[in-house]
């Protein structure tokens, strides 16, 4: 291990030789010795300029960033299959359309993240063990992706896919070097969809493998102590009892758009090619309730593509129309392809008597 002055002296030889690799390579090992030495604001700060400052591509900028390369990603010991991605975030949280107290919710956990070195020097932890439920497309994945760049962290996306192994023991063994890695480092974890694995297995087998790993996860959550903010992300809240929810410092309900909120991601979304004058959008918004955000936006994405394939812009009600019909359509085909009878709650790890699941608790969701 290098000394302090060791490291500076290479950092300036480095900036007098224009040597920008080697620049980088000492910075970074400079804000690893100022991390082993618990000067973690410190660490961040130089971390967050180097990010900042660096002219090089996404992903070099975030693998030098945790200071790893791609071979030191865990890996399947069996398939070798690499168990997570690391991703620069890029999407913020002012792009999304979200409710007040889902904004409000964040914005407290991203200023606790923040300001996690003051929080700790008082003996608190900042929250950081999250779980973000709801249905699909209503924004739980960028949520977690604009949390991520609002804290400089680079964004680990957890694959369950290639976690869930058949080998016997393999897939516990997957999870703990997942949970080795997100330790290195400070960053934002997102084990998305955690429950909604092995999708190709029968029911029986299912239950039995989801079972396992959700039990595997929620135990190395329960350990978990290091800087990095894990967010665990859920379709199915219903499936989720109490105890399970109990373990998380927060949790954050993405329910889908009312319609303000779906005018509001219209306009955003039709923005480059504007709408024509007198086109009632209120009463259109209030059409496409129930609607989630992914799928409004198709609506005012796949407007804007007809108009510019029509030229003709700006865009006008028929086309606009045209587009909330065919959504609709796509919308009731998935859902009539994707219902299935639900899984029980009772199916899934173990709950204490009487104790009421997230679904009937949505109270507490956006609490
Ligand atoms: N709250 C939102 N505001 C703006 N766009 C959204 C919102 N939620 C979802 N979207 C759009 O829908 C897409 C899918 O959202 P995603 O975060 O993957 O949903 P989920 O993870 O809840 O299934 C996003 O890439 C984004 O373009
Ligand atoms: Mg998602």
């Amino acid at each position: 291990m290098s000394t302090t002055g060791e490291l500076v002296r290479n950092l300036i030889q480095a900036f007098m030789a224009g040597d920008s690799n080697s620049f980088r390579s000492a910075a970074e090992k400079y804000v690893a010795e100022e991390r082993r030495k618990n000067h973690h604001i410190l660490a961040r700060d130089i971390e967050k300029l180097l990010l900042n400052g660096a002219s090089t591509t996404a992903s070099t900028k975030t693998f030098s960033l945790i200071g790893t390369s791609v071979t030191d990603l865990p890996r399947d010991k069996e398939r070798g299959i690499v168990l997570v991605e690391v991703m620069e975030p890029k999407r913020t949280l002012e792009s999304l359309v979200l409710a007040q107290n889902i904004q409000h919710t964040l914005d407290t956990i991203i200023q606790e993240n923040r300001k996690a070195d003051i929080l700790r020097s008082y003996g608190l932890r900042p929250a950081s063990k999250i779980l973000f439920c709801g249905p699909p497309g209503c924004g739980k994945t960028i949520a977690a992706e604009a949390v991520a760049q609002a804290l400089y962290l680079p964004l680990v996306l957890v694959r369950f896919d290639a976690i869930v192994s058949s080998y016997l023991g393999e897939t516990a063994a997957n999870l703990r070097k997942v949970f080795d890695f997100v330790r290195t480092r400070p960053m934002v974890a997102l084990f998305d969809e955690f429950d909604a694995i092995g999708k190709s297995r029968t029911a029986e087998e299912e239950h039995g493998e989801l079972k396992r790993v959700v039990n595997s996860f929620l135990q190395m959550l329960d350990g978990f102590r290091g800087e990095t903010l894990i967010i665990a992300a859920t379709n199915h809240q219903g499936l989720l009892d109490s105890a399970l929810w109990r373990r998380f410092d927060e949790i954050v309900f993405f329910d889908r758009p009312d319609s303000e909120a779906i005018r509001e991601v219209l306009l955003r979304n039709m923005k480059q090619l504007g709408l024509e004058h007198g086109i009632d959008l209120k009463s259109l918004s209030r059409d496409l309730s129930g609607m989630s955000h992914a799928d409004v936006e198709r609506v005012a994405l796949d407007a804007v593509k007809t108009s510019v394939l029509a030229d003709k812009h700006p865009i006008d009600t028929k086309t606009l129309k045209a587009s909330a019909r065919n959504q609709k359509r796509r919308v009731t085909l998935t859902n009539n392809m994707t219902s299935k009878p639900e899984t029980k709650a009772s199916q899934l790890p173990t709950t204490n008597e009487g104790e009421t699941s997230i679904a009937e608790n949505k109270e507490e969701c956006n609490a």
